[in-house]
């Protein structure tokens, strides 16, 4: 039985990651602050004699014991980090310094979920993984742009350093249950608004392009990349490759419900990015990796489970 670390336990995805970890029968330590991840996420977890949570903030140092360590604490959606951006750079920055000083003393495997953000607004599509990127350095997204493209240089740098056993994945926009309603992610806008019969918010013309991995794919990727061989680092893109305009989206939601909803425009965010499609060959090659789920499958997952939460029936 391995001991693993997950931190952004309560999050979106580190929950569903507690989960997959758990049904592998590994002992797992759960860490997360609840800055933006709920205890609703994790409630099924804590009578599990093989999950332990700590509550805890990753900007300030903690002793670990494990054999893995899965860095996913950091919040997500740009209305959260931008909320206070000095803290998202510090919980990428210091959160990373803090539990690479900890794989390299217990000589543990350690994990960075990285981003396509790291990419900016780019110049190329699709990505891959040798694309630098097109980051505004002093915008608005910066804090967390640049927070996780330092955090990957501190991985890097360990790595080459001290010899630590480093997997970096830059994970492309991912949609499903456990996702916050109030976090502002496009998905979970377009959901919840549909389900209340509120108009659905379109930012710019809704021409520009996402590609939506459903969270059941994004978390085999994750662990088949902890579980490559050591030579294999990354980073690795992970995402889904197919392309869909923000317009097609709400049409797609709106007919899987049925019903048609009013839409407003708003004007772009600063730095929002035109387009973001992952090349994912380089996942399909080292780690035998491709999304299975189509965006209309996950769609209905997550509409299922937002329904339900939003009529109180789930946590
Ligand atoms: N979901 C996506 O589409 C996506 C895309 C790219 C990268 N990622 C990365 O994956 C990871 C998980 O994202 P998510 O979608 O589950 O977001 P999330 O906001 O649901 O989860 C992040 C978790 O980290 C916790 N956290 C934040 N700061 C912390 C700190 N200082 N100390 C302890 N815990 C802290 C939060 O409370 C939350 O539970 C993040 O690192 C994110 O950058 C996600």
């Amino acid at each position: 039985m391995k001991k693993i670390v997950v931190t952004g336990a309560a999050g979106f995805l580190g929950s569903h990651l507690c989960d997959k970890l758990l049904s592998n029968n590994n002992n797992i330590i759960g860490i997360d602050n609840f800055y933006t991840g709920r205890k609703e996420n994790i409630a099924h977890l804590l009578n599990n004699k093989n999950f332990t949570f700590i509550n805890h903030d990753l900007i300030d140092f903690i002793k670990l014991d494990a054999d893995e360590i899965y860095n996913l604490a950091c919040p997500a959606s740009p209305p959260q980090y931008q909320k206070d951006p000095i803290r998202t750079l510090k919980t990428s920055i210091y959160g990373s310094l803090n539990l690479l000083e900890e794989a390299r003393r217990l000589k543990a495997k350690i994990f960075q979920a990285s981003t396509s953000e790291v990419y900016g607004d780019p110049d190329v599509t699709p990505q891959t993984e040798d694309y630098r990127g097109s980051v505004n350095p002093i915008g608005i997204r910066a804090c967390y742009d640049e927070g996780k493209r330092c955090a990957e240089t501190l991985f890097f740098d360990f790595h080459r350093t001290y010899g630590v056993n480093v997997k970096v994945v830059r994970i492309f926009n991912t949609y499903g249950p456990r996702m916050d309603p109030n976090d502002g992610r496009v998905v979970s806008n377009f959901i919840t608004q549909a389900l209340l019969g509120q108009p659905i918010t379109i930012y710019g013309d809704g021409q520009q392009t996402r590609s939506f991995c459903y969270c059941d794919d994004l978390i085999e990727g994750l662990f088949l990349m902890m579980n490559s061989s050591d030579r294999f680092t990354g980073p690795v893109n992970l995402g889904n490759p197919n392309e869909f305009t923000i317009s097609e989206l709400s049409e797609l939601i709106q007919d899987i419900l049925g019903k048609k909803s009013k839409i407003i425009h708003k004007p772009l965010p600063m730095d929002d990015p035109r387009q973001r499609c992952p090349d994912v060959s380089l996942a399909k090659k080292e780690l035998d990796w491709t999304p299975k789920i189509s965006l209309k499958e996950g769609l209905k997952m997550t509409i299922s489970y937002f329904d339900k939460l939003l009529s109180g029936k789930v946590n």
